[in-house]
C-alpha cells in the first residue's frame, strides 16, 4: 500500500497554541492524594510533593493544568482548602463518592504547577455555587493585598498573588449527573453575569465557558448556541469534552473515532461563527478541549466504589492501564488538534497522575509511564510552531462512523524557529505496511534528523510498575529525503515522529 503526501512551506492551518498540550488534575480518586503529593515518599520534597512524579511531568513541558475539576468542582468549596491544614475539614466529594481532607487547595496546587514548570488554569464552581463564591475566588488568588479575600491569602502564607489568568466558568454544566446541573438558558445567564464580575475584577482573564460534555449529549448543539448567545461578549474560549474507547474489542471502528472528534470540532465552530455572525461582532471566541483521552479500561472495576456506600479517601478510581492500541489513539487525537489548530487554542489531556492518566503511581512505590506517555511528550515536544496543510493520496477504510477513513493519519508541523520541520503519522492498517512518501514543497534543505516509531506485537500491551519498560519509543533508520520527498515504510499499526532539519 501506498500513500502520497503533499506539503508546501507557505500552506499553512495556523500557528498552533502551545496550550493544546495542557493537562487536567481533578481531587478524584489518587490524582492528588498519593499521586502529585504524598509526604512520607521516598521522593517526597519538604511540601510533601512527590520527586518521581515532578520529574515526569517537567519533562512533558505541559504548560497549563486545569484543576480542581472535572465534576469534582460543582460543590466544591474552594474555602475549604486554604488556610491552616488541621482547621480544613473533610468533606463528601459527592461526584466521585469520596472523602477529602482538603490537604491540597489551591495555594499548594500553585506551588506544584512552580515546580512541575507549568501554570494553573482553574475552574470556578457553577454547580452548587456561583458568582460570589467566584468573585471571591479570583480576589483571594489574584488581589496583591489590601481587601478582605487578598490579605486572608497574605496571612495562610502566600505574600505574592498567584496571578491565575486562565478560568473555567464551571464544569460540564450541560450533564445531568453534574450538582447543580442547569438547562442551557440557565447556565447561559449565570455563566455571563459571572464572567462580568470576574471580568470588572480583571480585564485581562481568559475566561472559559462550558460546551458539551460530548457530541452525544442530547442538548448538542443547541447547549453551544444558547450558552454562547448569553456569552459571546464576554468569554474567550467554548469547552469541549471526548473521551474515547474500545468497547466492542474493534480496533478500526476506534480508531476512527477522530472522525467523531473532527467533525464536532467543525460543528462546534459553525455554532460559534453562527453567534459571531448574529451578534455582529468583531471578536472569535475559540475551542478549549479541555477535557480529552481514552476512557473505559477502569469502568467495570470502579463501579463497586461509585456505587457503594464507602465514602473511601483516595480510593482507586478511573485507572485506566493503557495498551499499545490507545498509543495509537492518542497520537490521532492530538494530530486532529493539530490540524484544527485554527480552532482550537487549548486541549488538555484528562487526566495527569493516577486516573485515566500518563503517569502512575503506586502508594510508597514507583512511579511509572504508561504507554500513551510517549505521543503526548513528543506532540509536546516537537508539535510546536505552525501547522501545515498536508494533501493526503491514500487508501481508506469503511467504520461504523464513516465510511472514507484514511489509514494514514498525520499531521505536519513547521518549527518556530523555521528551522525544523516533524511529520506526526498513524498507520492504522492491521496488517500492511504503507510505503509513505512527502513532497517537500518550498524545503530545499531538508535532511532527516530522526525517525521516532512505537510498534508491538500485542496491541494489548501495556507498561507497569514492575515491566515499566515494555511499550517504549525506538529509533529506527531508512528513512530518507530523495528528490525532494520524503521516503520511508511505515510498519502497520505503528505511530511514528518523524523529524527533518529544513
Ligand atoms: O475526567 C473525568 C471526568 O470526566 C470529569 O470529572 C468530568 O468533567 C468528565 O465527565
Amino acid at each position: 500500500m501506498k500513500a502520497n503526501v503533499t506539503i508546501h512551506r507557505d500552506f499553512t492551518i495556523s500557528q498552533i497554541d502551545d496550550r493544546v498540550y495542557s493537562s487536567f488534575l481533578e481531587h478524584l480518586g489518587r490524582a492528588i492524594y498519593t499521586g502529585i503529593y504524598e509526604p512520607g515518599h521516598a521522593t517526597a520534597d519538604a511540601d510533601g510533593f512527590r520527586g518521581d512524579v515532578l520529574d515526569m511531568v517537567r519533562a512533558l513541558n505541559t504548560p497549563y493544568v486545569r484543576y480542581p475539576g472535572g465534576n469534582f468542582v460543582s460543590a466544591y468549596n474552594w474555602e475549604d482548602g486554604v488556610g491552616p491544614r488541621e482547621s480544613r475539614p473533610t468533606r463528601l466529594d459527592l461526584a466521585w463518592r469520596t472523602r477529602d481532607n482538603n490537604h491540597i487547595g489551591v495555594n499548594e496546587f500553585v506551588d506544584w504547577c512552580k515546580k512541575a514548570g507549568t501554570k494553573p488554569m482553574l475552574a470556578v464552581n457553577l454547580g452548587s455555587r456561583g458568582l460570589d463564591a467566584a468573585r471571591n475566588f479570583i480576589e483571594y488568588c489574584n488581589h496583591p493585598g489590601g481587601s478582605y479575600w487578598s490579605d486572608l491569602r497574605r496571612q495562610h502564607g502566600w505574600k505574592e498573588p498567584h496571578n491565575v489568568k486562565l478560568w473555567c466558568i464551571g464544569n460540564e454544566m450541560d450533564g445531568p449527573w453534574q450538582v447543580g446541573h442547569k438547562s442551557a438558558d440557565e447556565y447561559g445567564k449565570l455563566a455571563n453575569e459571572t464572567a462580568k464580575a470576574m471580568r470588572l475584577f480583571d480585564k485581562s482573564v481568559e475566561l472559559v465557558v462550558c460546551g458539551s460534555s460530548s457530541s452525544n449529549m442530547p442538548t448538542f448543539p443547541d447547549w453551544e448556541a444558547t450558552v454562547l448567545d448569553h456569552t459571546y461578549d464576554v468569554v474567550d474560549h467554548l469547552s469541549l469534552h471526548m473521551y474515547f474507547a474500545n468497547k466492542e474489542h474493534n480496533t478500526l471502528n476506534y480508531l476512527a473515532q477522530t472522525e467523531t472528534l473532527d467533525r464536532y470540532i467543525q460543528s462546534v465552530s459553525g455554532v460559534i461563527d453562527y453567534i459571531k455572525a448574529k451578534k455582529r461582532s468583531k471578536k472569535n471566541v475559540t475551542i478549549s478541549f479541555d477535557e480529552w483521552n481514552v476512557w473505559y479500561h477502569s469502568n467495570e472495576q470502579d463501579k463497586k466504589i461509585l456505587e457503594g456506600d464507602d465514602w473511601p479517601d483516595a480510593p482507586h478510581l478511573l485507572e485506566d492501564i493503557y495498551n499499545f492500541e490507545d498509543v495509537l489513539q492518542v497520537g490521532s487525537v492530538l494530530n486532529t488538534f493539530i490540524r484544527r489548530a485554527d480552532r482550537v487554542k487549548i486541549a488538555c489531556i484528562a487526566q495527569l497522575v493516577n486516573v485515566i492518566a500518563p503517569i502512575m503511581t503506586e502508594a510508597g512505590g514507583p512511579a511509572w509511564k504508561q504507554t500513551i506517555y510517549y505521543p503526548f511528550l513528543f506532540a509536546s515536544l516537537y508539535g510546536r510552531g505552525t501547522s501545515l496543510r498536508a494533501v493526503v493520496d491514500g487508501p481508506t477504510y469503511k467504520a461504523d462512523i464513516a465510511s472514507d477513513v484514511p489509514y494514514l493519519d498525520l499531521s505536519v508541523v513547521r518549527s518556530t524557529g523555521g528551522d525544523a520541520l516533524t511529520f506526526f503519522v498513524v498507520n492504522r492498517h492491521l496488517t500492511e505496511s504503507l510505503d509513505f512518501s512527502s513532497a517537500l514543497n518550498g524545503f530545499p534543505a531538508a535532511r532527516v534528523v530522526e525517525h521516532i516509531q512505537m510498534t508491538h506485537p500485542d496491541l494489548k500491551a501495556v507498561n507497569s510498575a514492575a515491566n515499566p519498560d515494555n511499550v517504549v519509543p525506538k529509533t529506527v533508520g531508512g528513512t530518507m529525503v530523495e528528490d525532494g520527498a520524503l521516503r520511508c515504510k511505515l510498519p502497520p499499526l505503528s505511530y511514528n515522529v518523524i523529524r527533518l532539519s529544513v
